[in-house]
């Protein structure tokens, strides 16, 4: 099988498929190495994914429209502008550079080898039965986005219809079931002007409102309940990696308090409730803490306060004990908000794992922590193979 999709000159899912592995990974780590540089010398060793291909356990595909193209696909060729674009309803990856567009996708190795044979029911499906696709620039339509999770270590998964308005559902969980028979159906709404605003009114059609997944830590199996909302590592495999690789740093540590900022589900404080007396799991997302809730209770886990509210906040109310205590950071792509990060600065904790999925901001937050701590190890991790991102793990310890 060739490593590069049909359409990998279109879609914007894998902006780097066409560059060998190898070469994609140096490229990375020379990025991370170079924004770094301030803070840590040290050559960065780079883990490479556990699988390059099939290996995201969740994609968001939109429902929107493609140019339908009358001559063929060669940019040479100078289209006839005083003829209008005509446009047709498409499921799939946006299309490289464009925020309105889409690409009908019939090859594709990111989530898994059903995913083409899916999208084109559905769109068979929403054509047949007449149901609008949204347009971004109007914001006019109906159905906006598929949000599609699967399991990796356990069993089915989920596939959220989000929408603008409510739809006639009448036989999707039947062809839902064709392609994916153990995966629940949910629906759910979004009206806001960004696909990103949080959806609403979640309906279960078929299966359950949440589903599992599982990391396997020293031989230990944590499961997780999922919701829609609840952020989870996107490559199952290589961030099990992760976990263990933090894991063992913590056992180094030995800390008696652990400090989870930014904890989604808990999978920092849950992987590492055994080594420590009492964990702290901060997250702002209601659904997540919920869940983390859950997952303490399903692995029989009692030593985590899940707190519902955001790490400046939290930092700003409460005072972090700083015997004994190791703080976890891992914040979304904006970074630890600079309120927060001067606090961290001044906690006094000896040790700080921050784990980061975009090193822009993990070096701007650095150039603040760095005031009291060095960087004593950083690392890096291929959870998004043939795309430019990299997950990077850094080792601070006080002056
Ligand atoms: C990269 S995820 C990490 C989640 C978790 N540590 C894990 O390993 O699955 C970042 C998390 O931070 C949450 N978040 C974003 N901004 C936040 C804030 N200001 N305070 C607390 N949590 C926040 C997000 O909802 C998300 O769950």
């Amino acid at each position: 099988m060739s490593n590069i999709c049909k359409q990998a000159s279109l879609c914007g899912g894998c902006a780097l498929i066409k560059v060998p592995y190898e070469e994609q990974l140096k490229q990375k780590v020379s990025a991370v190495a170079k924004l770094l540089e301030p803070f840590y010398t040290q050559n960065i060793k780079v883990n490479p994914s556990v699988l390059t291909k099939y290996y995201r356990n969740k994609i968001e595909l939109s429902f929107t429209h493609q140019v339908v193209h009358k001559e063929p696909l060669n940019k040479k060729i100078k289209r006839d502008k005083s003829e209008p674009l005509e446009f047709e309803d498409v499921l799939g990856f946006r299309q490289m550079g464009r925020w309105d567009r889409s690409v009908n996708l019939t090859d594709c190795f990111l989530f898994n080898q059903n995913l083409t044979w899916f999208i084109y029911k559905i769109n068979l499906w929403a054509k047949n039965k007449n149901i609008s696709f949204y347009d971004q620039r109007k914001h006019t339509g109906v159905l906006r986005t598929l949000m599609m999770r699967q399991s990796f270590n356990e069993k089915g998964g989920m596939l959220v219809f989000i929408s603008q308005a409510p739809f006639d559902t009448e036989g999707l969980v039947e062809v839902c079931h064709q392609v994916y028979p153990e995966y629940s159906v949910l629906t759910a709404i979004n009206d806001g002007l960004s696909d990103a605003s949080p959806i609403k009114d979640l309906k279960v059609l078929s299966g359950s409102a949440t589903m599992q997944e599982a990391l396997l830590v020293d031989d230990k199996k944590i499961v997780f309940t999922l919701s829609p909302q609840s952020f989870f590592q996107t490559n199952t495999k290589t961030a099990n990696l992760m976990y263990q690789i933090v894991r063992n740093a913590v056992k180094e540590i030995e800390p008696e308090t652990l400090y989870d900022l930014y904890g989604g589900a808990g999978s920092f404080s849950l992987t590492n409730a055994d080594l420590v007396k009492k964990s702290f799991c901060v997250e702002c997302v209601p659904e997540a803490v919920e869940n983390g809730r859950q997952n303490a209770a399903l692995n029989n886990i009692k030593n985590v306060d899940f707190i519902c509210q955001t790490t400046e906040d939290f930092l700003a109310q409460n005072k972090i004990e700083s015997k004994n205590s190791l703080i976890i950071l891992d914040p979304a792509r904006a970074g630890v908000h600079p309120r927060a990060c001067e606090l961290l600065a001044g906690s006094g904790v000896k040790n700080i794992l921050y784990i980061s999925c975009n090193p822009k901001t993990l070096a701007e937050n650095l150039a603040v922590l760095t005031k009291n701590y060095k960087v004593k190890k950083v690392q890096c991790f291929d959870f998004f193979p043939n795309t430019k991102h990299i997950e990077t793990f850094a080792e601070l310890e006080l002056l």
